[in-house]
This record gives C-alpha cells, sequence and structure tokens, in this order.
C-alpha cells in the first residue's frame, strides 16, 4: 500500500473478525524493530498471544469494553526494559528519565501497527488495562515497564470517524 494511503487506512479498530496468521504476524514484528530508538538500544519487548488458552487469561487483564472490543483477535502486550534509554552511568541524561524508553516504544508501537496495516490487518492499541495481572499472566519480569496491549486481527466492524485538530492548533512554524 502507498505510504499516504496506508496512514489514512490505519484505524483503531473495535470488532475483529479473525486472529492475526501467526507468519504474518512474525514479519509485523520483525517490521516493527525497524523503529529507531535511543543509542539502538532496542529496549521494546514484544509478548505476542495466540493461544485460546492464554487469550483467556489474558483478556481478564482487560476491562469489559476493550475485551469486546479485541475479541476474536490475536493480543500483543509491549514493554520497554526500564532504566536503560535515556540513562548514563551517572542516572538519567536529562529530565525525561524512563519517559525515553517509553518514546522508543511509542515509536516501535507506531511501526507496528502501520506494518500490520500494510500486511491487510487491523489494530487497536490498548492501555487501558490492569498491568500487574498480566505480568502475572505471562511472566514480564519486573524490569520491564508494561505499556501497551495490541489487539491484531482482520476486521469485522468498520471504525467511526475520529477528525484530526487543525495543523494550527497544534503545530506553529519559525
Ligand atoms: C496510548 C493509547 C492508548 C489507547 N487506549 C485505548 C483503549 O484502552 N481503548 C480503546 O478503545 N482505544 C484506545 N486507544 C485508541 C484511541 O482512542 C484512538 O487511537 C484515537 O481515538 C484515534 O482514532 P484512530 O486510531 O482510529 O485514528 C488508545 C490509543 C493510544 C495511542
Amino acid at each position: 500500500m502507498e505510504f499516504k494511503e496506508l496512514i489514512r487506512a490505519r484505524r483503531s479498530v473495535r470488532g475483529y473478525e479473525s486472529a492475526v496468521d501467526h507468519g504474518d504476524l512474525v514479519a509485523i514484528l520483525r517490521e516493527a524493530q525497524q523503529a529507531p530508538s535511543w543509542k539502538n538500544q532496542q529496549t521494546s519487548r514484544c509478548y505476542a498471544v495466540e493461544s485460546p488458552e492464554v487469550l483467556g487469561k489474558l483478556r481478564g487483564a482487560l476491562p469489559a469494553f476493550n475485551q469486546n472490543s479485541s475479541a476474536n483477535a490475536a493480543l500483543v502486550v509491549t514493554t520497554y526494559v526500564k532504566d536503560i534509554v535515556g540513562f548514563g552511568t551517572d542516572g538519567p541524561v536529562n529530565e525525561i528519565g524512563n519517559g525515553w524508553g517509553a518514546y522508543d516504544l511509542g515509536l516501535h508501537d507506531a511501526y507496528l501497527i502501520l506494518a500490520a496495516k500494510d500486511h491487510g490487518y487491523d489494530t487497536l492499541i490498548m492501555g487501558i488495562r490492569d498491568a500487574s495481572l498480566i505480568r502475572e499472566t505471562l511472566g514480564i519480569p519486573e524490569n520491564e515497564e508494561i505499556m501497551s496491549v495490541i489487539a491484531v486481527g482482520t476486521r469485522r466492524t468498520e471504525p467511526s470517524e475520529r477528525p484530526r485538530k487543525e495543523l494550527d492548533e497544534v503545530a506553529r512554524f519559525f
């Protein structure tokens, strides 16, 4: 898909017919790895959940509305390893601290959802989730910050309009 078309076609979808194919998911995660990161530290991590048994447990960490929205899709939990990106030998290099790890993960996840769209799938990033339950279910180590759960699958429902602000409101040119 042409890039301009791809970024317009990518939408948050809240109704899925089926989960992403395993081989496609591997390709999507590899493409997401091409995202830039601080000093190429690559602290973003993915926990891809496809098995019905683990999916059942993981869905328990989502509120009902996100469970409904992501039903039938595969789920990818994304995390970053803390205290590396944005840190030097003497601690944080500036006021952002671990915010830089979150920044890198956001870039990674942006690549992930665009790569998924390019492979013909839709996605939903879910920030409303129970991180403690996810950690326990997937055995995620304490040195990783759990950020999002991303549904990946084929769409059943069409997304509603989500207009963007006027550029003047969000950007200034000097
Ligand atoms: C960090 C983040 C967290 C989000 N969490 C949720 C969520 O928990 N549930 C949900 O339905 N949508 C969630 N969304 C989706 C946003 O609502 C959506 O991206 C926004 O309304 C713009 O719509 P679009 O993605 O279709 O362009 C989240 C998006 C982001 C980037």
